[in-house]
């Protein structure tokens, strides 16, 4: 399918185009996505799953034969009024998308787990792009609702607000401040509520110091621009409990 000058394409269309996706996450989100553990499981993010078990929900956008954007998702079996969404985000619907395959569950709803703009690209509106596609995937696969654990793109200039009081900031024009929120309101999300332990998140202060590029002391709290809340460290083991904000669109 192409609109504009770009294509898009699946995983399951472009099973080639795996690397490439994997590739622009690990170049563009902070390393520690790709390298902390979680916590208390122990494994760490499982993007690989993702492209094995849904290969039809992972979107990637190209220009000529370049990955610019991708987005990832995961079907739940899950219809609760959305007011019933956990504290939980991301962990919970990554845990939640494998059991319910394992159940063979019919999926209700669908979970965008990740949009991702190449560096070089980002400020040219990609982003709607791939929500869009997103929502138009969920209704192809009978999936009416898309929620999404959304990581505001400037919460980490406020590392000590809670979610819920960021989310409320308005600008004049009644829209929200942070442009990820404003983003997902302008194509018709709503904000549902807070998911403040959206990802628990583990490693040794050595760790933390590669995957954030900054030296760190074994005790006491960091914060960083590649983190929205800060990181406690305690006998040199460092933990990171990152807050998101649940939206619902359709
Ligand atoms: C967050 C992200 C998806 C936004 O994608 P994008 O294509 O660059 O965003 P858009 O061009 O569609 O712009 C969206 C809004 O953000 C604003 N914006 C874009 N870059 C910005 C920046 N660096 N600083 C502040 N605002 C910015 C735009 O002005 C726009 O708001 P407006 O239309 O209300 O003015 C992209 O930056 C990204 O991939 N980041 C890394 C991964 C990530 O954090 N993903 C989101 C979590 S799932």
């Amino acid at each position: 399918m192409t609109s504009h000058e770009h294509t898009r394409a699946t995983i399951a269309e472009r099973p080639e185009l795996m690397a490439a996706v994997q590739g622009l996450v690990s170049d563009t989100w902070p390393d520690y996505f790709q390298s902390a553990r979680s916590d208390p499981d122990d494994g760490r993010i499982d993007w690989m799953g993702l492209y094995h078990r849904w290969p039809h929900l992972q979107l990637a956008l190209l220009d000529g034969d370049r990955v610019i954007a991708s987005a990832h998702t995961a079907p739940l079996a899950w219809a609760d009024e959305p007011s019933e969404l956990p504290e939980e985000g991301w962990d919970w619907a990554m845990r939640r998308s494998r059991d319910d395959l394992d159940a063979g569950s019919t999926p209700e709803t669908l979970c965008g787990l990740a949009v991702t703009i190449a560096s070089d690209r980002q400020g040219e509106g990609l982003s709607r792009v791939m929500l869009r596609w997103m929502h138009a995937v969920a209704r192809q696969h009978g999936m009416p609702r898309l929620i999404v654990p959304v990581r505001p793109s400037q919460k980490f200039r406020h590392p000590h607000t809670p979610m819920t009081e960021y989310a409320s900031w308005v600008r004049e024009d009644g829209l929200p401040q942070d442009p990820w929120i404003r983003t997902h309101i302008r194509i018709g999300g709503r904000i549902i509520s807070a998911c403040d332990q959206a990802m628990r998140m583990v490693g040794t202060a050595a760790e933390w110091s590669q995957w954030l590029h900054i030296p760190l002391p074994d005790n006491g709290e960091q914060v960083h621009p590649d983190l929205l809340s800060p990181l406690i460290l305690s006998d040199g083991i460092g933990r990171y409990v990152e807050p998101n904000l649940w939206m619902l669109h359709g």
